[in-house]
């Protein structure tokens, strides 16, 4: 915007005769991104990601991280706003946090693509994610296959479940989703949440953290299985409490080592836990693609252009266009442009490797191509 308003200046220098300028820098726009924090692996892929398509596309990047503390993430956004970005990129730390700084945003017209994680704010111009329901469908379906719930007879199967972070809008929808696919299962008797917690303020998981997910896992595994009571099931929203989860039944509990441990993302760790058969899926999301769907998605925004399902006809991409599903208030939806998750176990890691983001080494274990 700096850039814009000196080219404004230069252009009325110019009609004087005075002095020329040179085009192409007058034009470079700037794309504000805050992303949550780095202590928590996608992010930071997120961040190199977005930085990489935008640069590559000839915009200037200014990437800030809040180290998931939302009145960091609003001073970071402050400041972005301060620096004249065209545009923000925000995967919020809380989503019902940042009203002052969309208020600001909104003053100063700067459209706000909210990123992976709704803001609960209408002020967010596009909303783009995946199909958030959609990952815990998968996540509750690959229980529902793997125990073959549905010819289960008599048999019965004990289960924990681990929730993501309640400020991240996404967090319910992963667990509903999982939820509505195994409650009619829980309700028949056929699997059994042993610590009788199951509502999703006692399974969540502030800033979806890896230790406090472990120390969860080993309370309930110490006050319910110590007594050699299998554990068959542990329903977990992502890998980054996955890895928590796994590592507490590692460590507490007694039981053989079959539990079937769910997960999210595709985190190293938790790709090399699936290898050694320690977590047995993870609902792979491609962030690669996320970006280079937010690109397009911000360039039409920028270039002024009409908004709607087309946009998806512009990448090769497998992405819906989605007017119904989010809402940032009550019956104010936010038009979605939404990526398709798919499930990753120890029998298609080969997938991974075919995104060309992911190495296969010698040793059968996945590293993140840099
Ligand atoms: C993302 C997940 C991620 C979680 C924790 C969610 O908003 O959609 O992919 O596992 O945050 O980082």
């Amino acid at each position: 915007m700096k850039l814009k308003k000196l080219a404004v200046a230069m252009t009325a220098v110019m009609a004087f005769g005075a002095i020329s300028v040179p085009a192409a820098a007058e034009e470079a726009q700037v794309i504000g991104i805050s992303m949550p924090t780095q202590s928590l692996e996608r992010w930071n892929r997120d961040g190199e990601y977005l930085k990489e398509q935008f640069e590559n596309a000839g915009y200037t990047v200014e990437l800030k991280y809040s180290d998931n503390d939302s009145s960091q993430q609003v001073s970071d956004i402050q400041n972005l706003l301060a620096d004249n970005v065209d545009i923000l990129i925000i995967a919020a730390v809380d989503g019902e946090a940042l009203n002052t700084v969309m208020d600001e945003a909104a003053e100063s017209e700067i459209p706000v693509i909210a990123y992976d994680r709704l803001i609960m704010n209408d002020a967010t111009s596009y909303y783009v994610s995946f199909d958030n329901y959609t990952v815990g469908t998968l996540q509750g379906e690959f229980i529902v296959e793997t125990l073959d719930l549905e010819n289960a007879g008599d048999a019965t199967y004990n289960m924990e479940i681990t929730a993501g972070d309640p400020a991240d809008n996404n967090a319910g929808y992963f667990y509903q989703g999982a939820m509505d696919v195994l409650q009619p299962y829980i309700d028949a008797g056929t699997l059994v949440v042993v610590s009788g917690q199951t509502g999703f303020d006692s399974v969540a998981t502030d800033q979806w953290d890896t230790q406090t997910a472990l120390e969860r896992a080993q309370n309930i595994l110490g006050s319910y299985y110590a007594d050699g009571t299998q554990l068959d099931v542990w329903l977990c929203s992502n890998d980054s409490t996955a890895l928590g989860v796994a590592q507490g039944i590692t460590s507490d509990y007694a039981g053989d080592n079959t539990v079937i441990i769910t997960g999210q993302d595709g985190d190293v760790a938790n790709l090399a836990n699936i290898v050694d058969g320690i977590q047995t899926m993870t609902v792979y999301k491609n962030v690669s693609n996320e970006s280079i769907v937010t690109l397009a998605l911000a360039e039409a925004v920028l270039n002024g252009e009409t908004i709607d399902a087309s946009l998806c006809d512009t990448f090769e991409i497998e992405c819906a266009y989605d007017t119904e599903s989010y809402e940032t208030s009550d019956g104010n939806v936010c038009p979605s442009f939404l990526l398709v998750p798919s499930v990753i176990t120890a029998d298609n890691l080969e997938e991974l490797v075919d995104t060309g983001l992911y190495e296969m080494g010698e040793d059968g274990y996945l590293t993140a191509v840099e």
